[in-house]
């Protein structure tokens, strides 16, 4: 029930989702007994390649036959070099310890699958054609962003190519051809598209795809690439809410996609082997909206792949997940790599009550017919407004009904539209608004004035408006319930989620081959689709990224991660600091909302940044007593060559995590040492801590003198236990360097455990 509950609220999405993964794993157990082999992820230590081979290729396959247990040779499935050293293969156990015997063998671990998780947006992220972040950047112009996901719908308006330049030269990616997919698909716009499923073969032989070719055929893609990249596209809508011109974050940027994502499954070794080519092809961001849950970073696919990504600069930026708000359970907690929590935007999309005495009530409503219903009688009794029987409720001859908050918000909702009910209202918090009748939800606040009114009429009448949208919503952004929650269970020194994006009912492309939208029985299409998820939040980030690589082409992974995480938003429309859904709207801790809200503009000039280079993130794994192979295998080093001498779980990063435990006493200290290097002018910085509870934060020096740009000055942060810490996330606070002349600010969440 919970999860009906959530797939609902996240839209359409994520109910696919949640459906193909149990298909796909429940295939892939029948195919692995009946061949007795299974797919396994092996790492492999390039420099113990015999000088005979000419190519890794070569190596991996004359491997591959001398561990062959019966006659024929396990096959490969891909070889991997830029993201990763190996490969996949099918291999029986037996095969397997053999090859684990065999030279350069490093490690290996079974294939597995993952989670997956406008024409406003950019507006609350106040991007501006004329100045700041999008002025810099001439709107992305030829960065280049690669998509890890669904495949693409290439037809759609959002990827017109219409006054673009030339590919960039360094481009080495193509357009590859498919089921319904040929060459000239492909334009200036979406530069790339290729495919990767043999790790899906491999897993389930014979299977017969629903589209062999990159290709959307789920929708998540086409949504995903058109936030985070979309050119501009008059007259865009959901069936006439949001109504304006569509573009992405970084509309001017090329697309390409990798699609590893079907709807028969999704397998690490596919995503590995998109994540490689696009390293390859020269993409400069790479985007991905899914993740693997509970595995360590030496097993995912995405962390190993990132680090390759991290040390060529290409930014890669993912979803936390969606099935907050738990603690300890977000994925993609990787410490090099931008990590990305989903808010909500000031946007509502509403239908407006108007009572037979005249008062309006706004309520939340994505019914898509043009309807206006007029001078309609409005039903509220304890036995009808139960909204349970579809019966009852059809006996009302098109009047209005009431349906009170029982709880079962979603069983009503279904109940009412087996009814003929003329239009239905819900009392309930729930932000909910897909109706295939015309249906609204008003909140707490509306539910007083409307009760009052049916109380004390004896009469009632209503009327309903659908398809208003309404602008300038109090209080937003706010971190939605569905946001999974720090800290990364699989690197917990480091916190995360890095930052909060719009990822609540997000319009973008959509497919058409895929309803989007019901009316009675009817099943609509529409070229867009409003949708959310983290998975919406991590494109937007994305294409910020894009931005910000455009602007200054110049600056290191860390440096941009830095420039968004230190200038993020802390406060809300109503000038509070950001509240989070998923905890009764109190105040948001950063295990939820990480550093803020993106801002653009603020990450533009950040004034000083945290650099970090692929060595400080080696001192860290060593520090975390992760073995050789285990290190090697994400660094694509031989074990030989990990360099160890250094541990440090102090990683140099724009935010910081103290864990304690339960168990702490009064006094218990712990220190951080950080370095900032200035990328704005010349400036005298001071420091302003904004305390934590139950925690003392002593900072030190508190004055930072910046004579030059690139000069680096480094500070040292202790922490000193005063009173018993809770482990809920409550105890956090801030570290935060404003430049004297105000110019300035560069600020950094806290948080005790
Ligand atoms: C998918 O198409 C490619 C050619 O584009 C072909 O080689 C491959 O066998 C096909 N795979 C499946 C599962 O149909
Ligand atoms: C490619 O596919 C499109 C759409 O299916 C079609 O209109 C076009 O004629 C095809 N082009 C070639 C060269 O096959
Ligand atoms: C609704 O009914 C009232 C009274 O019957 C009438 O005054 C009013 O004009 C009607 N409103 C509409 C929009 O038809
Ligand atoms: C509730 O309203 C319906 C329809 O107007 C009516 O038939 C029924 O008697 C009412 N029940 C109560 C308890 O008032
Ligand atoms: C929804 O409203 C009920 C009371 O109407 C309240 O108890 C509950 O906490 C609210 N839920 C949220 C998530 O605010
Ligand atoms: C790593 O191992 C050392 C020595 O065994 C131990 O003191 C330290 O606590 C371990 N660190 C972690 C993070 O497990
Ligand atoms: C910083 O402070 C020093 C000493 O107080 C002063 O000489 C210098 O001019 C200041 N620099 C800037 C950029 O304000």
């Amino acid at each position: 029930m919970a999860l009906t509950i959530h797939a609902l609220l996240l839209g359409t999405c994520l109910v696919f989702s949640i459906l193909l993964l149990s298909v796909a794993a429940a295939a892939a157990v029948a195919a692995v007994s009946a061949v007795g082999r299974s797919t396994y992820i092996v790492h492999m230590d390039k420099s113990a390649m015999p000088a005979t081979f000419s190519d890794h290729r070569e190596w991996y396959s004359v491997t591959l036959a001398s561990v062959k247990a019966s006659a024929d040779a396990p096959s490969l499935v891909y070889a991997y070099d830029d993201a990763f050293h190996g490969f996949s293969a099918l291999l029986s156990e037996d095969e397997l310890r053999s090859l684990r015997r065999s030279p350069g063998f490093v490690s290996a671990y079974a294939d597995r699958q993952a989670t997956l998780d406008t024409t406003y947006t950019y507006r609350f992220l106040s991007l501006d054609p004329s100045s700041g972040l999008w002025s810099a950047s001439k709107l992305g112009e030829d960065v280049i962003v690669g998509m890890i996901d669904t495949g693409i719908w290439p037809e759609s308006r959002s990827f017109n190519d219409a006054g673009y330049s030339e590919v960039p030269k360094r481009w080495k990616g193509k357009c590859e051809p498919g089921q319904a997919f040929n060459l000239s698909l492909c334009n200036r716009k979406l530069i790339g598209a290729q495919f990767f499923n043999k790790g899906l073969v491999a897993a389930n032989p014979g299977i017969v795809l629903s589209m062999n070719s990159t290709r959307d055929t789920d929708g998540h893609g086409t949504h995903t690439s058109s936030t985070a990249a979309g050119n501009f596209v008059p007259d865009a809508s959901f069936y006439g809410y949001a109504r304006g011109i569509a573009r992405g974050i970084a509309p001017r940027a090329r697309v390409a996609m990798y699609k590893t994502n079907w709807d028969e499954g999704r397998y690490a070794s596919d995503v590995l082997a998109g994540m490689d080519r696009a390293i390859a092809d020269g993409v400069d961001v790479i985007s991905i909206s899914m993740g693997f849950d509970g595995v360590p970073l030496y097993e995912d696919p995405v962390a190993i792949a990132s680090f390759a990504a991290m040390e060529r600069g290409v930014f890669v930026s993912s979803s936390v997940g969606n099935y907050g708000p738990k603690l300890t359970s977000l994925h993609n907690g990787i410490p090099w790599q931008l990590t990305v929590a989903a808010g909500t935007v000031d946007r509502q999309f509403s239908a407006v009550v108007t009572l037979g005495n005249g008062r309006t009530l706004t309520g939340l409503s994505l019914y898509p017919e043009n309807a206006w219903i007029q001078n309609r009688s409005l039903v509220y009794n304890r036995t009808i407004s139960a909204c349970n029987s579809a019966a009852d409720l059809s006996a009302l001859d098109g009047a209005v009904v009431v349906c009170h908050d029982t709880g079962s918000l979603f069983d009503q909702v279904e109940v009412v539209g087996q009814s003929t009910v003329g239009g239905a209202i819900f009392l309930s918090n729930e932000s909910y608004f897909r109706f295939s009748f015309p249906g609204v939800v008003i909140g707490p606040k509306a539910t007083v004035k409307l009760l009052k009114y049916v109380r004390t009429v004896s009469h009632p009448t209503a009327s309903v408006q659908f398809k208003q949208t309404v602008l300038g919503t109090k209080p937003a952004p706010v971190v939605t319930g569905y946001s999974l929650r720090g800290p990364s269970a699989s690197f917990p020194g480091v916190l995360k989620p890095d930052i909060l994006a719009p990822g609540d009912s997000i319009l973008a492309s959509w497919i058409p081959t895929l309803p989007t939208s019901v009316i009675g029985n009817t099943l609509l299409a529409s070229e867009f689709m409003v949708i959310s998820g983290t998975s919406m939040a991590c494109p937007h980030a994305s294409g910020v990224a894009v931005l910000l690589k455009a602007a200054h082409p110049e600056w290191s992974v860390a440096a941009v991660r830095s420039a968004m995480m230190t200038t993020a938003a802390f406060v809300d429309n109503m000038g509070q600091s950001i509240r989070d859904a998923g905890n009764g709207y109190a105040f948001a801790s950063p295990l939820a909302v990480g550093a803020g809200h993106v801002n653009p503009n603020g990450a533009l000039n950040p004034g000083l940044v945290y650099e970090a280079v692929p060595q400080d993130y080696v001192n860290m794994l060593c520090s975390a007593n992760y073995t050789r192979a285990q290190i090697a295998a994400i660094a694509r080093l031989p074990p030989l060559a990990v360099d160890c001498s250094k541990p440090s779980a102090d990683l140099n990063y724009p935010s910081f995590i103290a864990i304690f435990g339960p168990k702490a006493t009064r006094g218990a200290a712990q220190q951080f040492s950080r370095t900032l290097t200035n990328v704005g002018t010349p400036g005298n910085y001071s420091v302003a801590v904004a305390p934590a509870k139950g925690v003392n934060i002593a900072v030190w020096p508190q004055t930072l003198e910046f004579r030059e740009t690139l000069q680096q000055l480094s500070y040292k942060v202790t922490v000193t236990v005063k009173s018993p810490i809770s482990g809920t996330g409550e105890n956090y606070g801030a570290i935060i360097w404003f430049d004297t002349s105000g110019k300035y600010t560069v600020r950094s969440p806290i948080v005790v455990l």
